[in-house]
């Protein structure tokens, strides 16, 4: 046998075990970053998601898209306005909130999946009532309309998934009086995850991991992840991704990881190789490097 074709028989072996133990099971992607905007990246992304799906994993794509949604609201002649890293989110701020995410992010992502035969479908935390959520109120400032989520109605999402279709969600919410809010990505695809209690969660970023003083660590605990937090190694875009994991973990999803979306194909490595990427979140460390 020649060297290549060696290498890539031991690789589809590898993911032999993978494969079995995964047939039939829920993952939720959050699906954010330079991997939503860089063709070559999205264009992989719709082929790690569609092999997924074909060898009988049920896939839920939670996506971002804020870059585009400050683009489309700049060029209405709507500033944006950024509160502790969410988006200060007025009348008619939702307004462009739900156009471009529920209609041309959220599209181009399905088509581009579709192009390969994922059988993806789009919809929002509107339809069915699937994000239940009321205004935000933790931190102390107006935020407008950021909603914070109080339910996730699965029984769409259900029909789907045992239809092998495979659902494609923007992150809005609607509350008790049907008013729409703007949903962190991060805490839409944790709570989905949570309530449809998903194998597996993972975030898709620009970052290879965790990172603590220059060094990537590949596991991290909730008690290391707060003193992070509180020390403010751990910031930014990076607080609600660890807050909702960690919520999700004791809520019952068994494995979350974050991976660098930047690498071609991460999806992939991180779930059919043995070495795995990226930073994994325990409920107990065994060790943080
Ligand atoms: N300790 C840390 N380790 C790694 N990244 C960190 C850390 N603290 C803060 N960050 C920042 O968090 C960012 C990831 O969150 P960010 O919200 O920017 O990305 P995203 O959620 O993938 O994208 P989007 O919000 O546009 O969907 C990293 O790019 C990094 O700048
Ligand atoms: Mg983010």
């Amino acid at each position: 046998m020649i060297p290549s074709t060696q290498v890539k028989t031991e690789v589809l072996i590898e993911a032999l075990p993978y494969i079995q133990r995964y047939e039939g099971k829920i993952f939720v992607i959050k699906y954010g970053g330079a991997a939503m905007i860089d063709d070559e990246l999205k264009e992989t992304f719709a082929q790690d998601v569609t092999l997924l799906k074909k060898i009988g994993i049920k896939v839920v794509i939670v996506h971002g898209g804020g870059k585009e949604v400050t683009d489309i609201a700049s060029k209405l002649g709507i500033e944006s306005r950024f509160v502790d890293g969410q988006r200060y989110t007025d009348e008619a701020m939702i307004e462009v909130v739900q156009m471009v995410l529920a209609g041309k992010t959220n599209k181009k992502i399905v088509a581009r999946i579709n192009q390969h035969d994922g059988e993806a479908v789009g919809l929002c935390g509107i339809d069915d009532d699937m994000l239940r959520v009321k205004k935000f109120s933790e931190s102390g400032h107006d935020l407008g309309f950021v909603g914070e989520v109080v339910g996730v109605n699965t029984t769409y999402l259900n029909l789907l998934l045992n239809h092998s279709i495979m659902p494609v969600i923007a992150p809005l919410g609607i509350d008790d009086r049907w008013q729409v809010y703007n949903v962190n990505a991060d805490i839409a695809a944790a709570s989905i995850a949570a309530a449809l209690k998903a194998e597996k969660l993972v975030y898709l970023s620009d970052v290879e991991g965790v990172f603590v003083n220059g060094t990537l660590i590949h596991s991290i605990n909730q008690q290391d992840a707060n003193h992070l937090i509180e020390s403010g190694v751990i910031s930014d875009g990076m607080i609600p991704k660890i807050r909702s994991a960690f919520q999700a973990l004791k809520a019952g999803v068994n494995k979350i990881h974050l991976i660098d979306g930047r690498l071609k194909h991460s999806l992939l490595l991180e779930i059919f190789t043995d070495e795995g990427v990226g930073t994994e979140l325990l409920e107990t460390s065994i060790s943080t490097t």
